[in-house]
């Protein structure tokens, strides 16, 4: 294809495929979509390893990454493990120790806190800013609010083309003032952090939003797991498709056994909109995690990023229970997942996903001619 967001990026189809999972990245990218590495859950070290192996994998095909990088930090810099742990009552350890035991899964008061500063601290994301830059991207997106200068500028300054995920026209309008060079329009059924507004209706809305504002290509997010879908966001006016969800259930991903069992299973009612998880609003697969969290007596979610340190070792120790054939725990596992989980009918490999993205849109394309008696 050739429109301006597939010359900005060097994208051949605008599929982009956005995974922690850097096999997932390269897969997406050789097979001539766009991988994008999100990079929320490592540490620097870890990064430039991760992004060493895509250069060396993907095949020279083009490749980006994505960055927590808050524009308004929630945490001070220089601040210490120690200092998180503090910001933790003692009242959400005890819940999360009980919410687990309820579900036949043990975890002792003192392994509740993850012990790592969490990667959206302003150091560790300018840490991993700089990492990401001294490799070949050809994108950096940001999730989190208007991107700070300090992201754009850099980032600019080596070329690489910005990407912000935005769920309303208020933040797109944000967002193309800051200078971002691409608008990723994420609807309210998409996996992960989102907003309550229907793709269907945001991405015309905030294509005409930006329309003025030297309209940075838009690409559509949220519920997007098939090529027709594809060719429906792009009929709209939408450059591309940005998706999660649909990778997780891959063969190349590292998604637990019990995660990939239970998308197959889910309809698109399966999924919910919680705080439980990272204490903004993220959409995730529903489970008696998120109903004990939401009870009157509960307490109240832990603010972004004090919630994830409190669920990350709770929700694995319930993956690894259920992996083991633990009942309650399988029930109570709970993963990011969006609405178009319902669509996702059997695991496949991330290529052969890239392959049915573009038969599909090819034939959508067909019909609609058809339709339209051309
Ligand atoms: C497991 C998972 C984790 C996610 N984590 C992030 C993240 O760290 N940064 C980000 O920009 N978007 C994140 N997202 C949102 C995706 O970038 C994407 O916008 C969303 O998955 C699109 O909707 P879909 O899941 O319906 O395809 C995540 C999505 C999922 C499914």
């Amino acid at each position: 294809m050739d429109n301006a967001l597939c010359r900005l990026t060097g994208a051949e189809f605008p599929l982009f495929a956005f995974s922690h999972c850097r096999d997932v990245v390269a897969a997406v990218s050789r097979a001539g979509g766009f991988g994008v590495l999100g990079c929320s859950s490592y540490g620097s070290h870890e990064l430039e390893a991760e992004l060493a192996w895509i250069d060396a994998h993907v095949d020279g095909k083009p490749y980006g990454v994505d960055i927590l990088f808050p524009a308004t930090q929630s945490a001070a810099p220089g601040m210490t493990m120690d200092d998180f742990s503090a910001a933790i009552p003692a009242g959400h350890v005890d819940f999360v120790v009980d919410l687990l035991d309820w579900h036949d899964v043990k975890i002792r008061p003192d392994e509740v806190i993850r012990q790592r500063v969490p990667p959206t601290a302003p150091d560790e994301a300018e840490r991993l800013l700089d990492i990401a830059l001294r490799h070949p991207i050809r994108l950096i997106a940001n999730a989190l609010g208007v991107a700070p200068p300090l992201m754009i500028e850099r980032a600019k300054a080596a070329g690489v083309p910005v990407a912000a995920l935005v769920g309303t026209k208020e933040h797109a309008i944000k967002q193309a003032k800051a200078g971002v060079d691409i608008i990723v329009a994420q609807g309210g059924e998409a996996g992960g952090h989102c907003g309550d507004v229907a793709t269907m209706v945001l991405v015309p809305e905030v294509i005409r939003a930006v329309a003025g504002l030297g309209a940075p290509p838009v690409l559509a997010a949220g519920g997007i797991v098939t090529g027709s879908q594809m060719a429906g966001a792009m009929a709209m006016g939408a450059q591309g498709v940005w998706t999660g969800t649909v990778w997780l259930a891959t063969s190349d991903a590292e998604t637990s056994p019990v995660i990939r069992e239970k998308m197959i299973a889910a309809t698109s009612s399966g999924t919910i909109r919680s705080r439980a998880r990272t204490g903004k609003p993220c959409r995730l697969l529903d489970s008696p995690w998120h109903t004990a969290w939401n009870a009157p007596d509960a307490p109240k979610p832990l603010p972004f990023p004090l919630m994830p340190l409190i669920c990350v070792p709770a929700l694995n120790k319930t993956l690894r229970a259920a992996e083991a054939g633990v009942e309650g725990a399988f029930k109570l596992a709970t993963y990011e997942s969006g609405q178009g989980v319902g669509l996702i009918e059997s695991v496949k490999s991330a290529t052969a996903v890239v392959q049915d993205f573009k038969q599909e849109f090819a034939e959508a394309f067909e019909q609609f001619l058809t339709q339209v008696g051309v």
